[in-house]
């Protein structure tokens, strides 16, 4: 590649999309060209958000030389998807599979970067430091622990953090974040802003599911889930202020 063309690369990220054959949509575009550090998407199943996060892993690791690159995920089945389609990006660009990349879990490229897909328990999270960008898949899944396990790897390092996920009731660190979290930069995607996703499929989609499902799959909603035996929103109510604790402070 020319040096003036990587360099154009290095620069703009949609540009960088566009070599790997990605067109973004208007959302997807936004983000590519966002400097935030603390990212949340909330967007309907099918949007897209995997794929452009990808694009994003894929563009730090190439153009920050020395840059720790984390995927987390739920389980290590879904951070294995999420690294393979970086891995499947970085092919585009190479004509050659990732360095390091047959044990399907990481990449060492030779500028010193690393993406690593992490498995989905604290033990093993705990071990790495120091992350350029921590990469958050199907966030509102992922255990609370394993969520504040992960946080001080970004500490040092000053490192983005992107967290993605269709919701998932309310409650986890996913939705918190999302409700009350100060300092993040917000996207908002449902299903009928994907040029994807045809109406007729949705309309279908609605009948066929039940009404809480699809308005949390497609519909960015943080709905009540099954389990939970009392709602979010009779808990947050029954709160107050005025009223003393039953017990005192021996208690
Ligand atoms: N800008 C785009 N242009 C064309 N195709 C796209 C674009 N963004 C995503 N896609 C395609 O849309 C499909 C869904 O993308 P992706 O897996 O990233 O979505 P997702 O939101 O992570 O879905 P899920 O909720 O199922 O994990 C994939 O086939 C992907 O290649
Ligand atoms: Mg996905």
């Amino acid at each position: 590649m020319q040096l003036s063309e990587d360099l154009r690369l290095a620069l703009d990220r949609v540009a960088f999309a566009g070599k790997l054959g990605v067109v973004p949509d208007p959302w997807q575009r936004d983000l590519l060209r966002s400097d935030s550090d603390r990212v949340l998407l909330n967007c309907s199943r099918q949007s897209g958000k995997s794929t452009i996060s990808a694009v994003i892993a894929l563009h730090r690791a190439l153009y920050r030389p020395g840059s720790l690159v984390l995927c987390l995920a739920p389980a290590e089945r879904q951070s294995k998807e999420l690294f393979s389609k970086i891995a499947a990006f970085y092919r585009t660009l190479h004509d050659a599979p990732p360095p390091d990349s047959d044990r399907k879990l990481g990449m060492h490229l030779s500028n010193g970067s690393r993406i690593e897909a992490l498995p989905g328990t604290e033990k093993t999270v705990r071990g790495f430091s120091g992350a350029s960008l921590l990469v958050v898949d199907e966030a509102s899944r992922v255990d609370d622990g394993l969520y504040h396990a992960v946080r001080p790897m970004l500490a040092v390092s000053g490192g983005r953090l992107v967290m993605l996920s269709t919701p998932f009731g309310k409650r986890g660190a996913f939705f918190e974040e999302w409700t009350n979290g100060v300092g993040w930069e917000r996207y908002e995607v449902p299903a009928s802003a994907c040029p994807r996703i045809p109406p007729a499929f949705l309309e279908e989609e609605r009948r066929a599911l039940p009404e809480w499902v699809y308005r949390q799959e497609y519909g960015c909603e943080f709905v009540e889930t099954d389990d939970q035996v009392f709602g979010y929103d009779l808990v947050a109510a029954s709160i107050s202020a005025e009223i003393e604790p039953m017990f005192g402070e021996e208690f």
